[in-house]
């Protein structure tokens, strides 16, 4: 069976990125299995919408299953019977998990050992797991580079992230599972969740309203185009890992951090209107500065991401105007 044949049991497939790369495995040849418990962390309805929007690629088998649920999932696995699982499924966001700690870790940490159970059990053949450029901290040593070993959290979201990551290379070392972790920054385009900025500052600069601006708005994020992580994510699938030692960590970025304050005028640009603000003090969580070193992904994965921030600005813009007025505000 050829690679892009492979079963794939995709989990988190309803959400923003997971839906992007659902469309990508399906057009591949994959026969894919979605796992996505379609929570209220947003408006389900936009989760639902990506799921039917996933069929006009093809078809796939959806189950609606916790990740914590271990009886539900093994059924699910049972049935799908993976040779590869990528595993999106997670409770995102910085600020969120600072008031439900407890939570973000059964999710992002209980789950993940879990599909690592499930990886063993099933002789899957490569664990992808979606880490996070949060890992890094609050670091002085920039663009973050994966071989950094003296990163510190400063969420409770970066902790369980990187709490899985380190679960991954166990179940590498203990049971030979092939694991690849990406650590994704910023991502950003049609389908956006809502509580990221992109999405959240379009949507006021919209209707008119104000857009909380933190801190001096010197604030750096490397934001990177979702067609551009799905590339990187298809790369790590064909990657032939160290048998030996078949774990590897690789930054999924654009390696260009934009300061708050160019994102609002970028995206004043790319609406065409101007966009009133509000200054708040800086958040508690919030990292300074994210940027991305991609030299291990360009190297090993030929990772090389495409779409200048205008452009993946504009597609955004599009995509919301054109979805606006057919889903719920979360
Ligand atoms: N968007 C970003 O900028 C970004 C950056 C770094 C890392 N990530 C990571 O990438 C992954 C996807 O992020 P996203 O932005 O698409 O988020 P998203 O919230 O749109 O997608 C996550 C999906 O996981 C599902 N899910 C949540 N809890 C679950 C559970 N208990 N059981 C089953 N499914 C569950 C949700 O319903 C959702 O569809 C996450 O792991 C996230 O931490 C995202």
């Amino acid at each position: 069976m050829g690679s892009n044949s492979k079963r794939i049991l995709l989990t988190g497939g309803a959400g923003f990125i997971g839906s992007h790369l659902a469309d990508a495995l399906i057009r591949r040849g994959n026969e894919l299995s979605i796992v996505d418990n379609v929570d209220d962390f947003y408006a389900s309805s936009r989760k639902r919408r990506n799921l039917q929007e996933i069929g006009n690629a093809g078809s796939y088998q959806f189950f609606e299953v916790d990740i914590r649920d271990r009886d539900a999932l093994r059924k699910a696995a049972e049935r799908a019977t993976p040779e590869v699982i990528i595993h999106l499924a997670a409770r995102a966001g910085v600020r969120p998990s600072i008031e439900q700690p407890a939570l973000y870790e059964s999710v992002n940490v209980g789950g993940t050992v879990n599909l690592l159970e499930i990886a063993r059990e099933f002789k899957v053949q490569r664990f992808v797991f979606g880490s996070s450029s949060s890992v890094y901290g609050v670091t002085n040593s920039v663009p973050f580079c994966e071989e950094d070993l003296s990163i510190r959290p400063i969420s409770p979201y970066a902790a369980t992230k990187l709490a899985a990551e380190l679960m991954c290379y166990t179940y590498t070392h203990l049971y030979g599972l092939a694991a690849i972790c990406l650590r994704f920054f910023t991502v950003y385009g049609p389908r956006q969740r809502p509580d990221l900025a992109i999405h959240k500052f379009t949507a006021l600069i919209e209707s008119g309203k104000p857009i909380p601006v933190y801190g001096n708005g010197s604030m750096g994020r490397d934001y990177t185009y979702v067609d551009d992580i799905v590339a990187g994510v298809i790369a790590s699938l064909e990657y032939a890992p160290d048998p030996k030692q078949p774990f590897e960590i690789f930054n999924l970025g654009n390696s260009h951090p934009v300061r708050l304050t160019e994102l609002i005028a970028q995206l004043e640009m790319a609406t065409g209107k101007k966009a009133l603000q509000e200054r708040l003090p800086e958040q508690p969580g919030d990292v300074p500065i994210t940027w991305a070193n991609i030299d291990k992904a360009k190297r090993l994965l030929g990772y090389a991401p495409k779409t200048a921030m205008e452009q993946g600005l504009r597609n955004f813009v599009a995509w919301y105007r054109s979805s606006i007025n057919s889903i719920e505000p979360s």
